[in-house]
């Protein structure tokens, strides 16, 4: 029965069908229940009886052959056949928009070109470059200072030291008692001359320490000085690196999101033409049902013609078993992928490290 019910209508079966067919002329006095077990049997012989509404087609006819005629249970059978062919055209045509829909590829495109649009509009490290070329211009002229007061602390060092060995040189304060109380009983134990030579090199030797006194002094000022303009020039170079980094980091973010974009476009591409080739597939098995229902129908319907008319129906029958009925309406056209764009970075900026 199963070969008899669903090959009659899908053809390849024609040994077995020729008998049904004796049996179904034989049986004119009920042509519509002979139709009904054939089209209840392929209904459930489908595979996807969701698609194809056979049984509840069945059912119907089975509840109006009971009130009705057979002519017209026949012509609201033929139009319940048309009905179900409309609705077989209107899911392969989704199921061909569906293998057409390329929107999935051109989303990549139009989404890797707004991030790319968003990536042009950074500054590119313009305005870090500038504070820390700023910073840096400020460094020099605050280490510029600082050198030149440096300098100056080394010639103060340097006289200095030569002051103060001079006066160490002719410093006599260590045998101070016997300069003293010694040689100072003018006139008896010396002459007017060397005592007062004797004054005159105790002034030339208060002149000199008090130079090495005045030159030490200048010398600490200066270094005081000088330490006053370190911290300034280490906290600047300190401000100056941290702007460096910051300019680097922003000169190099442009190519960083470019390189991640790219990457990104790359993945939604795959990804596009996964979901393609799911969608194909599925709507090839789709089509591949459709087309089995629609040769079905079309063989229903032929046989329901040849039921409405009187007389021997043998050869009409015969003809409708041999039809060949063309399914190249509900064949797919897949759509090719679009031309994937060229996506680059560009070259690294030689202060980033890729
Ligand atoms: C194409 O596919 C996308 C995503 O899969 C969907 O949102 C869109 O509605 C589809 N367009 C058409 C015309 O089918
Ligand atoms: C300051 O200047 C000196 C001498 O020119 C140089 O050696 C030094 O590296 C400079 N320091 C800074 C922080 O620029
Ligand atoms: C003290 O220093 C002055 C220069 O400031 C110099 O002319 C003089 O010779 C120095 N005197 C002594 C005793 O070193």
């Amino acid at each position: 029965m199963y070969c008899a019910a669903v090959l009659l209508l899908a053809s390849g079966c024609a040994a077995k069908s020729v008998g049904y067919l004796g049996n179904l002329r034989a049986n004119v006095q009920a042509p519509q229940q002979t139709l009904l077990s054939l089209v209840a049997a392929a209904a459930n012989a489908k595979s996807d009886p969701s698609q194809f509404e056979v049984a509840s087609l069945a059912s119907l006819a089975q509840s109006l052959s009971k009130s009705g005629g057979v002519e017209e249970t026949i012509q609201t059978i033929k139009g319940l056949v048309d009905g179900m062919l409309g609705s077989i055209t209107s899911e392969a045509n989704a199921a061909q928009a569906g293998v057409q829909n390329t929107s999935l590829y051109t989303q990549c495109t139009a989404q890797k070109g707004a991030a790319m649009a968003d990536i042009s509009a950074l500054s590119g490290g313009t305005t870090e470059s500038a504070a820390h070329a700023q910073c840096v211009k400020e460094l020099t002229a605050l280490n510029a200072t600082y050198q030149s007061c440096l300098s100056q602390e080394e010639l103060l060092h340097v006289t200095k030291e030569a002051r103060c060995e001079y006066f160490a040189s002719i410093d006599r304060s260590a045998n101070f008692q016997s300069w003293f109380c010694h040689e100072d009983d003018y006139p008896e134990s010396s002459s007017y001359e060397s005592y007062l030579q004797r004054n005159i090199d105790m002034l030339a030797e208060f002149r000199s320490k008090s130079n090495c006194t005045d030159a030490t002094s200048s010398y600490n000022t200066k270094m005081a000085e000088c330490q006053t303009k370190q911290t300034p020039v280490a906290s600047k170079e300190l401000q100056c690196a941290t702007l460096e980094s910051s300019a680097t980091s922003a000169l190099c973010a442009p190519y960083e999101g470019k390189l991640a974009v790219c990457k990104t476009y790359e993945s939604c591409w795959s990804a596009a033409g996964s979901a393609a080739g799911n969608s194909l597939n599925t709507a090839q098995s789709i089509q591949d049902n459709l087309k089995t229902q629609w040769t079905a129908l079309k063989r229903i319907q032929c046989l329901l013609d040849v039921l409405a008319k009187s007389g021997d129906q043998t050869a009409a029958l015969t003809a409708c078993i041999a039809k060949t009925h063309s399914t190249d309406s509900l064949t797919l056209t897949p759509a090719a992928a679009p031309t994937k764009e060229v996506c680059s970075a560009g070259t690294a900026p030689a202060a980033c490290v890729a």
